[in-house]
C-alpha cells in the first residue's frame, strides 16, 4: 500500500475510503468490501451519523477477515458543537464508542467554527459560539493531550485556510499532521499545499470526484474522459491517480463493491506529464462545498475559506 509519511513520522495510506452521506446499512458494506479489497484507511465523522456501523464492519473484518487492527488506518472528526475544552475528550471518547475502537489513527477538527453543544447545523444565531469564546488553539490543546495520551496516532485540521492554520500554529506545541480540504482539477488547492507542504502538514483531498452534489460533473468533463481514454482507464481512476501523484491522500466516497474496487484500482495507473499538464491546468477556484451553512457574520465568521 502507497503511503504518505506524516510529521510524526506515521505512514497514511494514500487512499481511504470515504462515509460521509452513506446510509448505516449501505457504510456497513462499503467497508467490509474496501478491506477485504485491500483498502486499509477509513475515512469517518462524528457528524455523518454512521460510525457505529463502520466500527461494526471494522470490528467483523478483524475477526472474519484477519485483519490487524494495527494495519488499518482510521481517521475521525471533532464536530463543531464540541469545541469547548471540557466537551473534547467526551466527543472523542464518543467517538472512540462507536467505531468500537481504543485508539484513532488520525482525529481533525472538522470546521473552523464553535457551536453550541447539541447543534448539528447552526440555524440561528443562538447555535453559535464565537472564536472569541472558543478559540481554535484552545479545542486544538485539548486535541494535543490525547495524542499525548496516545489515544490519537496523529492530530490534524480540516476546512482550514492558511489563516486558520498560521494563527493555529502560532499557538499550539504540535504542528497538525494533516488537512482535509476539498480538492479536485477544477479546485486544485495549489497555493494551499504549497503552504502545508512547508510546514510538514499532509493534505487529504475530500470529494476528490467532485462531491456528491456536483452530478458526476467532473467525471463526465471531456478532458477527463479524454485522459481515461488514452490511459485505458476511468474518468474515476484519472482524478484519484492525478491526486496520488502528486503526494495528496484521496478519500473517495462509494457504497458499490465495483465503483470501491475501480477507485482502489487508481493506485496502479500512472499518468504521464503531459496528462498531469492538462488536469494541472483546469482548475477554476471553484468548490462544490462551498460552507455557506458556517458563515455566520453577527458572530464574527464572516468568511469561510
Ligand atoms: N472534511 C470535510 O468537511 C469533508 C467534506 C466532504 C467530504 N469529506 C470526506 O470525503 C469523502 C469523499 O468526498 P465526497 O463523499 O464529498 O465525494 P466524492 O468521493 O468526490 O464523490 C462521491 C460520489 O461519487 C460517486 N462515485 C464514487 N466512485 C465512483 C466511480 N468510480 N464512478 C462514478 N461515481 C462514483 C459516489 O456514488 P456511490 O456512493 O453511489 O457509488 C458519490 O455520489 C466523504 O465521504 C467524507 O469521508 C469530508
Amino acid at each position: 500500500m502507497k503511503t504518505v509519511t506524516l510529521n510524526n513520522e506515521v505512514k497514511m495510506p494514500i487512499i481511504g475510503l470515504g462515509t460521509f452521506l452513506s446510509s448505516a446499512g449501505d457504510a456497513y458494506k462499503a467497508v467490509r468490501w474496501a478491506l477485504k479489497l485491500g483498502y486499509r484507511h477509513i475515512d469517518c465523522a462524528s457528524i455523518y451519523g454512521n460510525q457505529n456501523e463502520v466500527g461494526q464492519a471494522i470490528q467483523d473484518a478483524i475477526k472474519e477477515d484477519n485483519i490487524k487492527r494495527e494495519d488499518l488506518f482510521i481517521t475521525s472528526k471533532l464536530w463543531n458543537d464540541s469545541h469547548k475544552i471540557e466537551d473534547v475528550k467526551p466527543a472523542f471518547e464518543q467517538t472512540l464508542k462507536e467505531l468500537k475502537l481504543d485508539y484513532l489513527d488520525l482525529y481533525l477538527i472538522h470546521w473552523p467554527v464553535a457551536q453550541k453543544k447539541g447543534t448539528q447545523m447552526p440555524t440561528s444565531d443562538d447555535d453559535w459560539l464565537s472564536l472569541e469564546e472558543v478559540p481554535l488553539w484552545e479545542t486544538y490543546s485539548e486535541m494535543e493531550k490525547l495524542y499525548e495520551q496516545g489515544l490519537s496516532k496523529a492530530i490534524g485540521v480540516s476546512n482550514f485556510n492558511k489563516e486558520h492554520l498560521s494563527k493555529l500554529i502560532s499557538k499550539t506545541q504540535i504542528m497538525p499532521a494533516v488537512n482535509q480540504v476539498e480538492c479536485h482539477p477544477l479546485l486544485n488547492q495549489k497555493e494551499l499545499i504549497d503552504y502545508c507542504s512547508k510546514n510538514n502538514i499532509a493534505i487529504t483531498a475530500y470529494s476528490p470526484l467532485g462531491a456528491q452534489y456536483s452530478h458526476g460533473s467532473l467525471l463526465t468533463n471531456p478532458r477527463i474522459v479524454e485522459i481515461a481514454g488514452k490511459n485505458n482507464a476511468t474518468p474515476a481512476q484519472v482524478l484519484l491517480a492525478w491526486q496520488i501523484s502528486r503526494g495528496v491522500i484521496v478519500i473517495p466516497k462509494s457504497v458499490h463493491e465495483d465503483r470501491i474496487k475501480e477507485n482502489f484500482a487508481s493506485l496502479a495507473l500512472s499518468l504521464d506529464n503531459d496528462d498531469i499538464k492538462k488536469i494541472d491546468e483546469m482548475n477554476e477556484d471553484r468548490r462544490f462545498i462551498t460552507g455557506e451553512a458556517f458563515i455566520n457574520k453577527n458572530k464574527g465568521y464572516n468568511y469561510i475559506f
